[in-house]
């Protein structure tokens, strides 16, 4: 069984009106099965409202499957109690797209990396700024920067301050929801190779989801394409990008621009 194992899930949501709920339901993640292997990045690709933020919510459990089941490392995620799955979210971390709006306004980058460094144990005060240090050094962050507030960075700054903090606890899966969708595109291939080097030294699994696919193309081992709610096509990264089989990834291919 491969790390991470996703089995028909399926995410409906019911369609309400004034009245209440109509009957119908919007299929957002519709009978999807994916497995990703220890120390791999799967990249998840499609067009806007095809579902990959919901299924992301789905594996971390923040939204209930309607149907079908995840398994991490071999154990049921969907059968845990809450209190189960909280201990359980220190192994999977998430980076969202916009890295202003998930970190805290007030609270320094000290602050918000010392939270997230000691979620597993306590640290003693002596070793904290050192701590703090270490893992702002890690994601290219100068440490002298360290009681500054999220507003005093750049955008490709705060979301290194982002993955330092998703990285604090040593997950070992990350999840990657459009990390670089918001920032400027000279920005943007030095959070990937963050992104990859970590992934490479941590031994992390990594899910990448983009709506663009020559920058999946870029991170990922394989790919899989999600058009409404269900998986489209899948396989190794080169196979999708450069030999696609279903006709909708030779739509997106053929939307990326060339140069
Ligand atoms: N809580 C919810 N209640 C009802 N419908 C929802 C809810 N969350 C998402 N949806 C619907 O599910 C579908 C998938 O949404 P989702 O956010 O997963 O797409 P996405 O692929 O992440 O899109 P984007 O690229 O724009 O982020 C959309 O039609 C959306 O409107
Ligand atoms: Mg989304």
């Amino acid at each position: 069984m491969a790390y991470l194992e996703i089995t028909n899930a399926c995410v409906h949501f019911p369609v309400r009106n004034t009245w209440g709920t109509t009957g119908e339901v919007v299929r957002a993640v519709d009978g999807v099965s994916l497995s990703v292997e220890k120390g791999r990045i799967l990249g998840l690709v499609g067009e806007s409202g095809c579902g990959k933020s919901t299924l992301t919510r789905a594996i971390m459990q923040l939204q209930p499957l309607t149907a079908g089941c995840i398994t991490l490392n071999g154990e049921n995620l969907t059968a845990l109690s809450v209190a189960q799955v909280r201990r359980r979210r220190l192994e999977f971390q998430m980076v969202f797209q916009d890295p202003y709006a998930s970190l805290n306004p007030r609270f320094s980058i000290f602050s918000t990396l010392l939270e997230a460094l000691t979620r597993r144990a306590p640290l003693p005060r002596s070793e904290r700024e050192a701590a703090v240090a270490e893992l702002m050094q890690r994601v290219g962050l100068s440490p002298e920067h360290m009681y500054k507030y999220p507003h005093e960075f750049s955008g490709g700054q705060r979301q290194r301050i982002a993955i330092a903090r998703a990285i604090a606890p040593r997950p070992a899966l990350l999840l990657a929801d459009e990390p670089v969708s918001a920032l400027d595109v000279s920005i943007q291939s030095q959070i990937l190779n963050l992104l990859c080097a970590l992934t490479r030294e941590m031994n992390l699994t990594m899910i990448f989801i983009s709506h663009d696919l020559s920058v999946v193309h870029y991170m990922a081992d394989d790919i899989a394409v999600m058009r409404r709610g269900k998986i489209v096509e899948y396989g190794t990264a080169d196979d999708v990008f450069h030999r696609p089989q279903a006709e909708y990834t030779q739509t997106l291919l053929a939307a990326i621009p060339k140069l």
